[in-house]
């Protein structure tokens, strides 16, 4: 990839430098309101959560980060852009495994949505990876992807670093789930550990809250809007927690603030009895 190939989308910070982000993940929708995910019902869920971000004070950006729908169909895009659309702030997509990037690039448009990868505000810059392998539940990033961050870091040195991508750079401790992580996960954190400022990567398709540092390198995943999996598992189980979302406060000096919100009032009937997905 050349210099220059992927443009910077500039967003406004706040006064006191401070960006506030909502990040919603893994929301596996279907093309039919009716579509469940191990039994629960994936656009009742999504809503809930976008019902519980409506009562916060208004945030500066969303990012949903991929498995946004679980058979690749227009429909369900169209359900998340509406969806997010009620609100006032600029939104971003990744894809992950069981997404159409196509259709995403044709559908998640309009309104709030934007296309574009890489985020310049404040004192951070926000770069938006693809991790997808076409028919593959694992993920990889490609030449053009590092290059993307390369550049990034290197046209931008002194803004501390939010990597977003779908698959998980470091083994969560799910046996499982560590077969289909990112299988090159190296020269991205070698070139954060090189990074001047602070750098922090965050992800969704593990169906769960983790929360490490390693290598001055913060490292965040979050739950689905949906359903959940057990940590620690050594096969696939699904758990009894309540579907989440995350949320961030990027400080100007590199500090962070987040947090993971459930919805803990809701009625979801999981089928913990299934075993894969
Ligand atoms: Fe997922």
């Amino acid at each position: 990839m050349r210099h220059g190939t992927v443009p910077v989308h500039r967003l406004a910070a706040r006064q006191n430098g401070v960006v506030e982000l909502v990040q919603i993940t893994d929301c596996h929708l279907f093309k039919d309101d009716s579509g469940k995910l191990l039994g629960l019902q994936t656009v009742h869920s999504l809503n809930a959560v976008l019902d519980d971000v409506a009562t916060l004070p208004p945030q500066d950006l969303l990012l949903a980060t991929g498995d946004l729908s679980q058979d690749g169909t227009p429909e369900s895009y169209r359900r998340l852009r509406e969806g997010v659309n009620r609100f006032a702030m600029p939104a971003f997509w990744i894809p992950g495994n069981h997404d159409e990037p196509t259709l995403m690039a044709t559908e998640l448009t309009g309104g709030n949505w934007s296309a574009a990868k890489r985020i310049l505000v404040g004192n951070w810059q926000i770069i938006l990876l693809d991790s997808m392998v076409p028919r593959r539940v694992y993920g990889k990033l490609k030449d053009e992807q590092l290059a993307l961050v390369e550049q990034s870091l290197q046209e931008f040195p002194q803004h501390h670093a939010l990597v977003v991508l779908h698959h998980h750079p470091v083994p969560v401790d799910c046996f499982w789930l560590d077969t289909i992580g990112l299988n090159n996960p190296e020269p991205l954190l070698a070139m954060l550990r090189a990074h001047n400022a602070k750098s922090v990567v965050l992800w969704g398709h593990i169906h769960q809250a983790f929360d490490q540092e390693q290598d001055g390198i913060r490292l965040l995943a979050t739950p689905s809007t949906c359903v959940q999996f057990k940590p620690h598992s050594e096969d696939f189980q699904a758990d009894t927690e309540s579907p989440g979302y995350r949320l961030l406060r990027l400080h100007d000096d590199g500090r962070i603030e987040t947090s993971v919100r459930r919805i803990d009032h809701m009625e979801f009937t999981v089928d913990y009895t299934v075993k894969g997905y």
